[in-house]
């Protein structure tokens, strides 16, 4: 989603501005723009399309200023123009915006009915509008509480007023906004990436919080008005972490990245010496009687990969529901149920929606999250991290099989603790996780073997994915990763569904896409196979050397993963399904780390 970034600095901004950007694209966006305070005012520079359109703007004509605001757009409310580009402008007031207006329509016409007239088509439009009429009759403080008391929505804004050289003025209601501390210089960003360059302390806002930020520091204040302290973190982050390496794209290098991510996730779950779980946050998995997972997309993914684990291991009850429905239609929940969210980011809105949801009805809570520092990381009771670093690529990859470490854990340390396994079962199962690294890093190795029916998957329309058992939501993740970043139609169903429906779509232009290690399920997903190849369908099959040895003849592709114990079957077999979709993208030409449409942070519903 959009991508803020103000900087109150002493010295040139515009390429500080730029950088800060850069380091935002990853959030996905459409359109680019900054502003700052010039010699004879306010100036701004927008352009539609990527960051370097912007750059060619700049080129040209550039920005001199050492205070100013910056700004990646994902449209909402009206097209990716130059003119719907933030920043936008009403009067004395320049401002950029992440997030969505609800009430803009009304507001837009009051204003308009006061003869006020409007240059976009967004519904950010309006609070500079708001803004600029509030300024005529106070201060700048004063009338920017006075206009968040009339907005009503999900926002992070950033706020330059003509004539405040030293001033921004910033406000978060949902989608975060942090305040970084620099030598003589503060930050405004949507992120601590985005100031990372700049410093590596910051302050979190809470929801309803705004705050004035100039050479001197920076004063938050509640909702209320109240003025309020937010503790300055150190957050650890090295320039480095956001480099592509050797890499064509962020995603190849986050895949390979996976070994070492869910190496050092599992070493925080387990006792490496002892050889037994070592979950932190001090749950009492004997006392609990369901855990609810919510999530969405590819972390919701994770969580039905979590119920395949859990519940059979474990004797514990899971549900695992996406939050944007879960969050609305009223779920019976009792106090003892654990809500589990589990998001990459930690600020997706209708995951944090259904979280708190189950907060406010007594349950506990906890967040299996990758930035720390997030929204979601600071309002649960247990925080569960990932530990595979940032991820930039807008598909997720590492933080998938990270999210899907700790899952595993969880489920081996339930199953412990509700004396469903014993402590020699216990060790024996925390040595296959500890295994799951390396088994990983011989999966990715499959790259040239997956790379080969790249171009073939590339030509179709329609690619199934079909999985039974923990497989299943494994062939729904492999079909969302191809769809989002190569853009051909892709569905996953277990395997058992086929005859149900799916089976009416096989054709011999349909690649179907089998997940099957020789697990117990593999008799059963071999008949599937059979029963598509009847029908002249285009088999790649993903399994393991003993699958292989008892496939039925005529698969048309096989991908040999390593044989693996059951409980990490889903880790191994992931790097396949993601390969598959990278090179498919690649082979297409698209942009593979900001597919188009997506954002990587959404944080409005
Ligand atoms: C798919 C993908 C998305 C995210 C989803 C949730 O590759 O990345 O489906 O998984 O938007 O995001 P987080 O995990 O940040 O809550």
């Amino acid at each position: 989603m959009c991508g803020i970034i103000g900087i109150v600095g002493t010295s040139s901004v515009q390429d500080r501005l730029i950088e800060s950007l850069k380091r935002l694209e990853y959030r996905g966006y459409d359109s680019a723009g900054i502003a700052g305070f010039g010699p004879d005012g306010i100036e701004r520079r927008r352009a539609a399309g990527k960051l370097r359109n912007l750059e060619e703007v700049l080129a040209g004509d550039p920005l001199t200023a050492s205070v100013g605001i910056g700004h990646t757009r994902w449209a909402t409310h009206g097209p990716p123009t130059v003119g719907n580009a933030h920043p936008h402008q009403a009067g004395r007031v320049t401002l950029v915006h992440n997030g969505i207006i609800e009430n803009f329509a009304e507001l837009k016409a009051e204003l308009k009915a006061e003869g006020r007239v409007f240059s976009t088509d967004t519904d950010t439009e309006v609070v500079a509008q708001l803004l600029d009429r509030e300024l005529a009759s106070k201060a700048p403080l004063e009338a920017f509480k006075a206009t968040l008391d009339q907005v009503r929505g999900a926002f992070a804004l950033v706020v330059m007023i003509e004539g405040e050289t030293n001033l921004l003025l910033g406000a978060r209601e949902g989608p975060p906004l942090i305040v970084g501390y620099g030598d003589g210089e503060m930050f405004l960003g949507s992120d601590a990436l985005a100031v990372g360059p700049f410093t590596n302390r910051v302050a979190y806002l809470e929801d309803g919080d705004y705050v004035a930020i100039d050479h001197n520091g920076a004063r938050v204040f509640e909702k209320s008005g109240r003025p309020v302290d937010r503790p300055v973190q150190v957050v650890p982050q090295s320039p480095a972490l956001m480099e592509k390496g050797n890499y064509r794209h962020f995603m190849e290098k986050e895949i390979h990245d996976q070994p070492e991510g869910c190496q050092r996730t599992i070493a925080a779950y387990v006792d490496a010496l002892g050889g037994l779980t070592a979950v932190p946050g001090g749950v009492d998995f004997a006392a609990l009687n369901r855990i609810q997972i919510v999530g969405c997309g590819t972390a919701y993914l994770a969580g039905l990969i979590g119920k395949y684990l859990i519940e059979p291991l474990a004797d514990l009850p899971v549900d695992v529901e996406v939050a944007s429905e879960f969050r609305y239609r009223q779920p019976a929940l009792r106090p003892d149920c654990l809500v589990v969210a589990i998001s990459q980011s930690g600020e997706t809105a209708d995951t944090l929606a259904a979280l708190r949801y189950c907060q406010a009805r007594g349950m506990k809570s906890a967040a299996v999250v990758n930035a720390v520092g997030s929204t979601m990381a600071r309002e649960v009771d247990v925080v569960w991290p990932i530990h595979c670093g940032p991820e930039i690529g807008v598909a997720s990859t590492k933080a998938f099989t990270a999210q899907v470490s700790v899952l595993t854990a969880i489920a081996v340390a339930a199953a412990r603790a509700r004396g469903r396994i014993d402590e020699a079962e216990e060790r024996r199962l925390v040595a296959v996780l500890m295994e799951a690294p390396r088994l990983i890093a011989e999966s990715i190795n499959l790259e040239e073997a997956v790379k080969s029916i790249a171009l073939e998957v590339s030509r179709a329309r329609d690619v199934l994915f079909l999985g039974r058992g923990p497989m299943y939501p494994l062939a729904l993740e492999g079909a969302l990763k191809l769809k989002e970043i190569s853009y051909i139609h892709a569905e996953g169903y277990a395997a058992g569904e086929l005859k149900h429906g799916p089976i009416a779509l096989v054709d011999e232009h349909t690649p179907i896409v089998i997940l099957a290690p020789f697990d117990s399920y593999f008799e059963k997903s071999a008949s599937n196979m059979s029963e598509v190849m009847a029908r002249g369908g285009q088999v790649v099959f993903i399994t393991d050397p003993e699958g292989e040895r008892h496939a039925p003849a005529g698969a048309r592709v096989v991908v040999t993963a390593p044989r693996c114990d059951p409980l990490i079957a889903p880790l191994v077999m992931a790097a396949p399904i993601q390969l598959l979709a990278y090179y498919v993208a690649v082979q297409k030409g698209a942009d593979v780390d900001q597919p188009r449409n997506l954002a990587k942070s959404v944080t409005v519903e």
